[in-house]
């Protein structure tokens, strides 16, 4: 393990430190989140970002073909022996035809970020080779998360493969919520292994139990509350900024769910400016699902802001408590970020304040539509990726993003995952929904299928006919 790092309450005012061998979530002394510190007097980063490009091609040595491990020198908790990999990362910037998208961008200042790559489909397997590294250094056998899907899929990935140093295998234990999670998604945590224990709740109710769970039973939390994760996850950017040769785009819009990906952001980012391989940091836009948008609320409603880590913490409890009185829970399409209470709210609110950043929400149908548009793209993607793409649209037609923006959307999980959402899109069947419904009807954008007799002239006419 490496002695240059440590943990650290994120309030500045707190700054409580901890060694990183006590595995905490939160700080001993104020209840704050953590962040995974280091002493970078002593561990000197590269200071130019073509340092790590080379390593990029390397096939045959499985760190540097990392998408994560290749940038270990900005994630330096743990000895390359003990850093665990299934070549996670392997994602590619894609410049899509921003006229088939129907966004008024300059054609090549629109890249989509596809973590539909990774090896379990979804952007979490960055945030999964750091977090199980970080057991297997603390000995933790047992691996455990609450999720809307892709934690638990990734989760239950590296928990069948990784082992201790002595050999011992690694058990993988998944929460979620009984019918809360696309099938997609729950047919991997079951094939990979993982005990697989369906709550009668939501996602929130899943993140709490799997808390109390772990901490009754010592089980290591793999949920982003862990900061191994979003350590992880900081490797999203890094490899943006190198398909951009380091040059920093104006905007990066992110879905926001437990807000993970925007804390882990934020902190690359900053990190990256105090190095000096980058000079100046990019805007991050959240999108919220309307029925899923706690952050945007309480943002833009109650003026939430991190204020130098001296934040109002009761704004949000008074919040969350009002949300319990009044059995509001979240609801939206977008099932990945169905959540009510993101855990990382505090280290959002300090990503956007370092990146000047904005919220905004999208509803359901719009989610729907601009998935149809990334699929017909060639880069499809699970509704919640989608919400991303959608934010985008509307922060351009409010006039939030210039039109001569540069701008990357991250698309955080790959079309397999909700194959359901997706062939309701276009069919418009809604299993139980009435035929007259809007649940029943097909989306606007909607391909369906077209049923023809089982002979060849039907067949060549149809085809003739359509294309
Ligand atoms: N997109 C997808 C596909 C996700 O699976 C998630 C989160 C998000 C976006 C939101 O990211 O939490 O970093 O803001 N999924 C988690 C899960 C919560 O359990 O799989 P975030």
């Amino acid at each position: 393990m490496s002695e240059s790092a440590f943990l650290r309450c994120i309030r500045p005012a707190c700054a409580t430190t901890i060694g990183l061998t006590e595995p905490r979530y939160d700080c001993p002394t104020c209840g704050a989140l953590l962040d995974v510190a280091y002493d970078w007097n002593r561990l000197q980063p590269p200071g130019d970002g073509r340092f790590f490009d080379e390593r990029a091609g390397r096939r045959s040595e499985p760190l540097d073909f990392s998408g994560v491990w290749r940038f270990r020198e900005l994630l330096p908790f743990a000895p390359e022996e003990a850093m665990v990999t299934v070549g996670e990362g392997q994602t590619l910037l894609q410049a899509p035809d921003v006229a088939a998208m129907d966004l008024p961008l300059k054609q090549g200042r629109l890249h989509l970020q596809y973590e539909g790559m990774n090896p379990s489909g979804s952007f979490k397997d960055n945030g999964m080779a750091a977090a199980t590294t970080m057991a297997r250094l603390l000995g933790r056998r047992r691996l455990a998360c609450a999720s809307t899907g892709n934690t638990s899929a990734s989760m239950a990935l590296y928990a069948s493969l990784a082992r201790l140093a002595d050999g011992t295998p690694m058990r993988g234990i998944v929460f979620v919520g009984a019918g809360k999670i696309a099938v997609g998604k729950l047919s991997q945590a079951l094939d990979y292994g993982a005990l697989t224990l369906q709550i009668a709740g939501d996602f929130d109710a899943c993140m709490r139990r799997i808390r109390e769970a772990a901490e009754r039973l010592d089980l290591y939390l793999m949920n982003s509350v862990n900061p191994f994760r979003l350590e992880g996850q900081k490797t999203i950017i890094y490899r943006i900024l190198q398909a951009l040769k380091w040059e920093v785009p104006d905007w990066i819009v992110v879905p926001g769910g437990n807000l993970g990906n925007t804390s882990a952001f934020g902190k690359a980012l900053v990190e990256l400016r105090e190095f000096g391989l980058i000079s100046r940091l990019p805007r991050l836009a959240v999108v919220n699902a309307e029925g899923a948008n706690t952050l945007f609320t309480l943002y833009t409603d109650h003026g939430l802001r991190w204020n130098g880590g001296d934040w109002d913490s009761a704004c949000a409890e008074r919040f969350y408590e009002q949300m319990s009185a009044s059995g509001r829970k979240a609801a939206t399409v977008a099932s990945a970020i169905e959540i009510a209470r993101p855990v990382n709210l505090p280290k959002a609110l300090r990503s956007l304040e370092a990146t000047d950043g904005v919220v905004t929400q999208v509803s359901d149908e719009q989610i729907l539509d601009d998935k149809a548009r990334v699929g017909r793209c060639g880069f499809g993607c699970e509704p919640a990726s989608a919400a991303g793409v959608a934010g985008l649209r509307r922060l351009l037609a409010d006039g939030t993003i210039d039109k001569g923006a540069s701008v990357v959307c991250i698309l955080t999980g790959h079309v397999l995952k909700d194959p359901d959402a997706t062939v309701r899109y276009h069919t418009g069947t809604e299993t139980g929904a009435a035929s007259d419904s809007p649940a029943a009807r097909a989306g606007r954008l909607s391909n369906k299928p077209v049923p023809v007799a089982d002979d060849l002239d039907a067949i060549c006419q149809l085809i003739e006919a359509e294309i």
